[in-house]
């Protein structure tokens, strides 16, 4: 058995799989979230290690953990953890979704090292202008810091004692030479930090370190199995997903949305605002857009309208509608792809005494399937081109919805069988390649396929006039 740690914001997932990858066991573990100030977003890791600690109980009470063979990590990426010399944290941690550093973001990706050696934007969320903001505003526990590490590789560290970091997660910091996958020492001067205050470096599939005795002795586990070099969580989903290899993609309809397409090359494009990380394999990168509304956007409508979103999409009827006059701007918290914009807000247009709530919730969901396909355009620019589209997420329940995304998309979109294929059991299947020295295209298998949605032929030209007036709206 292989056992699988997705380390998220809202709690820790456990997840265990046979040597034939059938899931057998699952356990959860909540977490919250502290907001001290405005834009502020914090977690005390020792609450990680609190609710690690309890899921593994849980999952000890109902499986016998000794025939566990080996451990991977996922985790919510870009978060800063700072440890002393005794390795013991001197502050919360500052989370992915924490704005705080906002001007240090702005100043660092002004000065075009960062771009073109980390191949990213800095966005406020990513870790080294998190750590430009303490050494400016705690400046006392900037001269404290011995090691930064990110959220899972300190429960890396909890495990088995090692600073060890993989390419994936540490492609989110804005130190990383995401084309070369090592730390540049440029990068990491321009924030006032050392490379030998950074974790080692090793492959998602590769052995980080083994699980200590005491630990392995609390948790139910066997002593000296090997933990993982694991992955950030989307990368972590997409080797659960099988999007590994060039044209291969994930469209996931999440709180927040994601267009992942993994890819076999460098070839970053920052200025759309793609993400370009290295993929948790090998001499493999990743690319992907990131919309901040997702399934936010109709819980938002859900919430204003007062309507289940189940019961919103019911009035649409099962059969997708041409995009009718009213349109819809996804940005109620800004937006990263295409337009990197944290100011950006929503609104709808086109709204006249006839409209009624059915045509709203079909904005909704047109503009959200718009925003997609902006991210698409932006990944295409930057040299991916996905066939078709595996959907994940919550929002992929709605069958209105994947078929307004995949004529939006012009793109078969396809949806899996049920089971789980979460970053937990990404996790779980890099535990089982670092165990067994596996090859990850004997592993990295596709799950199951239960439908196909195609794009409707009829309706591709109408998708595509509204997708221009949307983005003609943007602009203004
Ligand atoms: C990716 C990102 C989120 C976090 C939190 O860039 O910000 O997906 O990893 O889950």
């Amino acid at each position: 058995m292989y056992l699988g740690i997705d380390l998220g914001t809202s709690g820790v997932k456990l997840l265990l799989i046979d040597g034939d990858q059938r899931v057998t066991g699952v356990a959860t573990g909540p977490l919250s979230v502290s907001r001290p100030q405005t834009g502020w977003s914090e977690q005390d890791p020792a609450d990680w290690l609190k609710a690690t600690r309890g899921a593994m109980a849980d999952l000890a009470r109902n499986r016998d953990l000794s025939a566990v063979r080996g451990i991977g990590l996922s985790g919510q990426m870009h978060g800063a953890v700072v440890l002393d010399d005794a390795l013991d944290v001197i502050r919360p941690a500052i989370l992915w979704n924490d704005s705080r550093s906002y001007e240090q973001a702005a100043r660092l990706d002004a000065d075009p090292d960062f771009r073109a050696i980390s191949g990213n934007i800095v966005f406020p969320g990513f870790t080294a202008p998190k750590l430009v903001w303490m050494a400016e505003q705690e400046p006392e526990h900037f001269a404290r810091i011995r090691t930064v590490l990110l959220p899972k590789d300190y429960l890396r560290l909890w495990l088995t004692t090692e600073l060890v970091s993989e390419m994936s997660d540490a492609a989110g910091t804005s130190w990383l030479d995401v084309g070369a996958r090592a730390w540049s020492d440029r990068l990491l001067d321009k924030t006032g930090m050392r490379r030998d205050q950074m974790p080692a470096l090793i492959e998602g599939n590769e052995v980080s370190g083994r699980l200590r005795p005491g630990i392995a002795a609390e948790l139910g586990l066997p002593p000296g199995i090997p933990v993982a070099g694991g992955a950030g969580d989307n990368a972590a989903t997409a080797i659960g997903a099988a999007t590994v290899i060039e044209g291969q993609g994930f469209v996931s309809l999440g709180t927040s949305g994601v267009l992942f397409a993994a890819t076999d090359r460098y070839s970053p494009r920052p200025e759309s605002a793609v993400h370009t990380f290295c993929h948790a394999l090998p001499g493999r990168w990743q690319q992907m857009g990131v919309i901040l509304s997702a399934s936010a956007a109709m819980s938002w409508w859900s919430t204003v309208s007062g309507r289940e979103p189940a019961d919103l999409t019911a009035e649409l009827g099962p059969d997708l509608r041409a995009p009718g006059r009213v349109s819809f701007l996804p940005y109620l918290s800004g937006e990263r792809t295409p337009h990197n914009n944290a100011r950006a807000r929503a609104s709808f247009h086109g709204l006249s005494a006839r409209s009624d709530r059915a045509q709203m919730t079909q904005a909704v969901m047109e503009g959200v399937a718009f925003a997609f396909a902006d991210s698409l355009a932006a990944l295409r620019e930057a040299g991916a081109d996905p066939r078709s589209l595996l959907a994940l997420g919550g929002g992929a329940r709605s069958q209105y919805w994947l078929k307004a995304v995949a004529t939006a998309l012009d793109l078969p979109v396809q949806l899996p069988e049920s089971g789980d294929f979460g970053a937990a059991f990404g996790a779980a299947r890099l535990g089982l390649m670092a165990a067994t020295g596996a090859d990850p295209a004997a592993i990295c298998t596709p799950p199951a396929i239960s439908a196909e949605i195609r794009p409707d032929p009829a309706l591709r030209d109408d998708f595509a006039a509204a997708l221009e007036r949307f983005r003609a709206l943007y602009r203004g």
